[in-house]
Formats: C-alpha cells, structure tokens, sequence
C-alpha cells in the first residue's frame, strides 16, 4: 500500500497521461488536415508514448496494492489557428505535466517512500527529454517552417519517427 495523497496524485497523473495521449492525437489530426503527414506522425507516436506513460503508473499501482479509479478524459481545448501553434501549446503542456511529476514526488519524499521516488525518477528524466524535443520542435520550425520546401524536408524528417517501449521495468 502506498501514503493515500501519493495514491490520489499517482491516480491523478494516470489521468493526465491518458489526457496528453488525447492532446497529441489532436494535434496529429490537425496536421493530417492541414497535409502535413509527417508532424502528424510524429504526434501520432507522441500519443502513443504518452499511454505508455499512463500504463507504467496504472501497473505501478497494481503492483503496490492499489485500487485505480479511471475518470473521464477531458476534452483536447487547445484551438490551433497556424501551424506552429501546437508546437507551442506543447512545450507549455509538458513544462505543465514536469510540475505535476515534481508534486507527486514531493508528496513521496515528504512521507519517505522511496520506492515511489526511485520509481518517479525515470518520469523525472523523459520529462527533461520531453521539454528538450517540445522546444527543438519549436526551434526547427521558426528556423525552417516558413520556407515550403524547408517545411516539406522537416516534415519528411517528422514522419521517421517510430513507437518503441519504454525503457522502463516494475
Ligand atoms: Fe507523459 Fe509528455 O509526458
């Protein structure tokens, strides 16, 4: 059994990863709609690491003897009007979703659990790397997205990327 707030926030966060699989899975549709197949596979598979995410913290509940509760994922809110706008709204959501990793682990390490800690620190390093490819995204795009052609080889580049699991055992 785990402290009851670190129970609530970890049940929390599953929520918020289904809910940033949910936002990514918008943006990819938005691209797709605007023809820009590659972002939308790169969003696509961004949705995918994101359920990955939720699924590591379910099974880390089971395994400590926990009831999840799943509740209703919000609607995507985020209105895209130009191209670069999800772009941006990304790198927000994960500095938002690195806040909220931050304040389950101050709720372990306030009660001493180190197990939830050892186990937050690998979302504590993918967020670092979540942040790091929100903002290359934004970068490449103000450097690149204005010019067609550019555009089209970053979008190129953008339809690459593939699914893997995460490096991450229970
Ligand atoms: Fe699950 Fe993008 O953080």
């Amino acid at each position: 059994m785990l402290d009851k707030k670190v129970a609530e926030l970890l049940n929390e966060q599953i929520n918020a990863e289904f809910y940033s699989a949910y936002l990514y899975l918008d943006f990819s549709i938005y691209y797709a709609e605007e023809g820009l197949d590659g972002f939308a596979n790169w969003y696509k598979i961004q949705a995918q690491e994101e359920r990955d995410h939720a699924m590591l913290m379910l099974e880390y509940m089971q395994n400590n003897g926990e009831k999840v509760t799943l509740n209703a994922i919000a609607k995507p809110d985020k209105e895209c009007s130009t191209l670069k706008d999800p772009l941006e709204f990304s790198l927000e959501h994960e500095r938002y979703v690195t806040s909220l990793i931050h304040n389950i682990y101050d709720a372990a390490h306030a009660v001493k659990d180190y197990r939830t800690m050892q186990f937050l620190d690998w979302f504590v390093k993918e967020q670092g790397e979540e942040e790091k490819n929100a903002e290359d995204m934004v970068k490449k795009f103000e450097l690149f997205g204005q010019d067609p052609k550019s555009l089209y080889m970053l979008d190129n580049e953008m339809s690459s990327r593939t699914h893997s699991e995460p490096e991450l055992t229970l």
